[in-house]
């Protein structure tokens, strides 16, 4: 009987410890828990710069991110959290890198592909 438990702490603590060293910078096919859903990321953070629908908004200067597919958008959700190297879309996007590194350092982590699918699944409009 206490042999067991001890067993159980241990997986326990060993479970526990993982969990805490990883950092949110898992490498490539390592599993993040992010704390928060894509939806409530996009409703806390990104809706204010880029407006309800992901329309973009002319005050905030912020490019509407409803006109493409998910596919394209999480390419450049991709570009905008690892910053500079551009390796996918090419494209520069320093104000939004600045932004998501603090939005980062505020807990708004997601994962760029379930980011991509739900702006896509709720926002996108197909151009005529
Ligand atoms: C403080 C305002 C602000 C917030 C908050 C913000 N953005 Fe941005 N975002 C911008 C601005 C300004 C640009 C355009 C300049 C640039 O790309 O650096 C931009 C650009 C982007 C781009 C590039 C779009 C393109 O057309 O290539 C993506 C993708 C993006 N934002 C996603 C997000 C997501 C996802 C969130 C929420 C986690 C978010 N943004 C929150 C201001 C903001």
């Amino acid at each position: 009987m206490k042999k067991t438990n001890v067993m159980l702490m241990t997986a326990a603590t060993a479970l526990v410890l993982t969990g805490c060293l990883d950092g949110g910078t898992a490498g490539a096919g390592e599993k993040i828990t992010y704390s928060k859903t894509s939806a409530e990321v996009y409703d806390q953070s990104c809706k204010k710069c880029h407006g309800d629908k992901a329309e973009g908004l002319k005050e905030k200067k912020t490019p509407a991110l409803n006109d493409r597919q998910a596919g394209e958008l999480e390419l450049d959700l991709y570009d905008v959290k690892n910053g500079g190297t551009n390796q996918s879309s090419g494209t520069e996007h320093d104000v939004m890198e600045h932004n998501m590194k603090k939005l980062l350092a505020k807990g708004y982590n997601y994962d760029a592909k379930d980011m991509a699918e739900y702006i896509e699944k709720n926002f996108y409009i197909k151009p005529e």
